[in-house]
């Protein structure tokens, strides 16, 4: 087929894609792209201008979709401010000209103005109600849609990225980050509305109703102005820096939580608290902080209010006394004025949600712009009926961008149908090519292609049906042993699902399970034993009948006797399809048509594990090491490929050991293979031979 080049959709070189991974070239300019600024507290004006821009486009595009909405509610919160705001004006034609009319043996304008006022304060209520049915239902829908599209892109980024990041940040990132935007969403649209509505309606009254007085208090908004701009200013940094410590709280939380088996086994309880005292003075620090920021700019805003209406009350006082100013003026004027500082203390309180609300879009922002390392093509090239032929070209492969080389230049053809073992050290790069194979990475030079078929270009769909990759660590989902069986094929019936699991040897411990296929498997399947667990996940692959099988130590918890009941069952499986096994026993490596030799990311030595074993070179040795080990306790080595499973050391096809044997490392780490006594008393009658 024609080379593969990373194509525009086939992994780094997307535009996007340097979000992820700032090139070297535009490092200075796109260093605060995803999440790269994110520890930062401190940013400078550059960069804090952009991310406040990606900011708003995410709040834009959130809520585009309920424009008529924003603008109904802006209707309603408008209407009823004016119903508002007609009050005391109402009180006040109603003081200085229905009482003296009602004195004067005329009821009518004061009826008029009660009726009026009525009318006003039952406005207000319906028109309050409606807003806010309308604004929380759009708040909560916009929180609905973020929450939804930091879950599905958090999902598809690339493991590399789930490494650095960790879930404690996303986590934090799910709840703590949209709590502070919920607040806003709350009280903000609002509180906003409302206030700034109020603010600008009464400050026009006032000047209507008395020019001086209104200009008077105009004039303080000047240095309210300022005020204002410096917390904004100031409660910036101040919420990045809480929301950034408030995540590693959460982020040392569930470390803590995942690890709890590891933190009790080595007493790790005392140094996590010193930890976590730390980073939570960090968070009380921070929060300390935007309080005490909160407090001074609340406490100057009232104290503007209450010095106005001092003002405001000495000079309309002598106004009044000179003839200037109506009485009925002047207490409209005052209940105004309580109007204009009322909803500024509360545009205070929007201030303080906006600026928590801004960081917190910041980073969540971030994760948005986070490219997947590994996208799905836009294109892609449909892979109706693979046969397995895995071909790596060429590839190169380093985790990190300026990490080690950990697969330099690889070549290897499998033909479909081959069952391969790969063997080697600690560290040689077996899982690394394995995890290539399922594209969890994509190389980061040359390309890996199934059927011809570069894998960047395959659907996620056609590939995750066409590869399977089972490891050490299977992982079960909560739910029933059923349902994790089924997610191999989902709409599996439970026939099949039993057969399955028969066909594996899992039948049997699940049968004997409270409710058997519907016992509960608890969070990860803490309620089975390793061995079950991984029995669990083969029966998943086996259901899922893939073209290409990747077993990555996906045996090592089982005993010798279950390990050669998967061996049975996957040798049916493996027959037609092709297999890449890394194990570290024998018995296993022996099944393989082909056996691999790893290290340091390279091919070393390649063939079929019969002639390995005649030659002189590493898998002989290890072989020769492994015999000898097995000599004193297990003197002949009867006929066919026995449990001896390392490929370091697998016996002749012809002169496998005996059942008894020991499970041999394969890795050759330290040529002396481990010898596993309790499961070599037990072996089970071997397989039969590899084909
Ligand atoms: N996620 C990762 N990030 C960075 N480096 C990694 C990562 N995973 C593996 N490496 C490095 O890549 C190299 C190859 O690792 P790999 O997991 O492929 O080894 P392996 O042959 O599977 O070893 P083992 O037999 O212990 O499983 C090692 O040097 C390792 O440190
Ligand atoms: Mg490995």
């Amino acid at each position: 087929m024609s080379r593969p080049h990373p194509g525009p959709t086939g992994g780094r070189p997307t535009d996007t894609d340097q979000s992820t991974r700032p090139t070297p070239a535009t490092a200075h300019d796109d260093d605060w792209r995803g999440v790269a600024a994110e520890d930062r507290e401190e940013v400078d004006r550059r960069v804090g201008v952009r991310l406040q821009a990606r900011s708003r486009r995410l709040l834009r595009s959130l809520l585009r979709p309920h424009a008529a909405g924003v603008l109904l509610a802006l209707v309603l919160v408008v209407a009823e401010n004016v119903a508002q705001l007609a009050g005391p004006l109402l009180i006040a034609t109603a003081i200085d000209t229905g009482v003296p009319a009602a004195i004067a043996g005329r009821p009518g304008p004061l009826s008029w103005h009660v009726g009026g006022y009525l009318g006003c304060a039952l406005a207000t209520a319906v028109l309050r109600h409606a807003f806010l049915r309308l604004s929380g239902r759009i708040g909560q829908d916009v929180l609905l849609e973020l929450r939804k599209r930091v879950f599905d892109h958090a999902q598809r980024l690339s493991l590399s990225f789930h490494e650095s990041y960790t879930s404690g940040r996303m986590i934090s990132r799910m709840t703590s980050d949209l709590d502070a935007l919920d607040d806003l969403l709350e009280m903000g649209l609002d509180g906003l509305m409302s206030s700034a509505l109020t603010v600008v309606g009464v400050a026009v009254l006032l000047v209507w109703l008395d020019q001086p007085l209104g200009l008077t208090v105009l004039a303080t908004f000047v240095p309210l102005f300022l005020v204002a701009r410096w917390f904004r200013r100031r409660s910036q940094s101040t919420y990045r820096r809480t929301r950034t410590t408030v995540a590693r709280v959460i982020v040392q939380l569930t470390e803590t939580m995942n690890g709890i088996r590891a933190v009790q086994a080595f007493r790790r309880e005392r140094r996590n608290e010193s930890i976590m005292d730390g980073l939570s003075g960090e968070y009380r620090a921070a929060h300390r902080d935007s309080l005490r920021l909160v407090a001074r700019f609340t406490a100057v805003v009232r104290l503007f209010g209450n010095l106005t209406t001092v003002v405001v009350l000495a000079v309309g006082a002598w106004r009044v006394a000179h003839g200037e100013l109506e009485l009925g003026v002047l207490a409209a004027f005052l209940l105004y004025l309580r109007k204009l500082y009322d909803p500024l203390d509360e545009l205070a309180m929007v201030a303080n949600a906006y600026s928590s609300a801004a960081a917190a879009l910041e980073k969540i922002s971030g994760v948005l712009e986070e490219a997947p390392a590994v996208p799905e093509p836009a294109r892609p090239i449909p892979l109706p009926a693979p046969r397995g032929e895995l071909r790596f070209h060429a590839a190169g492969f380093r985790y990190t961008d300026h990490g080690p080389l950990v697969l330099p230049r690889l070549d290897l053809h499998v033909p479909p149908g081959q069952t391969v073992a790969l063997v080697g050290a600690t560290g040689a790069g077996k899982s690394t090519l394995a995890k290539l194979v399922a594209r969890f990475y994509d190389p980061t030079e040359g390309a890996v292609t199934l059927d011809g078929v570069d894998l960047r270009r395959i659907s996620d769909a056609d590939l995750r049906r066409a590869v399977v990759m089972v490891t050490q660590e299977s992982f079960l989902f909560e739910g029933s042993v059923a349902d994790n069986i089924a997610l191999g094929r989902p709409g599996a019936t439970r026939a099949e699902i039993e057969a399955a699991a028969a066909a594996v040897g899992a039948h049997e411990f699940v049968s004997a399970l409270p409710e058997g296929y519907d016992t509960h498997v608890r969070k990860r399947g803490g309620r089975l034993s390793s061995g079950q667990r991984q029995l669990v996940a083969f029966a998943r692959v086996f259901l899922a009948d893939p073209r290409v099988i990747v077993l990555d130590e996906a045996t090592s918890s089982l005993d010798l006797p279950s390990e050669r009941a998967v061996q049975a069952a996957m040798e049916t499986v493996l027959a037609h399809r092709t297999a890449l096994i890394i194990a570290h026993r024998l018995s296993t490596v022996l099944v393989a048509d082909r056996v691999l030799v790893m290290a340091d990311g390279r091919i070393v030595e390649d063939g079929p594990p019969v002639e390995l074993v005649g030659g002189d070179g590493r898998f002989a040795r290890l072989h020769r090491a492994w015999l000898d080990s097995l000599a004193p306790a297990e003197p002949s080595a009867p006929s066919g490929l026995a449990e001896p499973s390392a490929p370091s050391e697998p016996p002749p096809a012809s002169s496998a050991p005996p059942a008894s044997s020991a499970s041999a490392d394969t890795s050759g780490r330290s040529g002396q293979p481990r010898r596993d006594n309790a499961n070599a008393n037990q072996a089970a009658p071997r397989p039969a031979a590899t084909p």
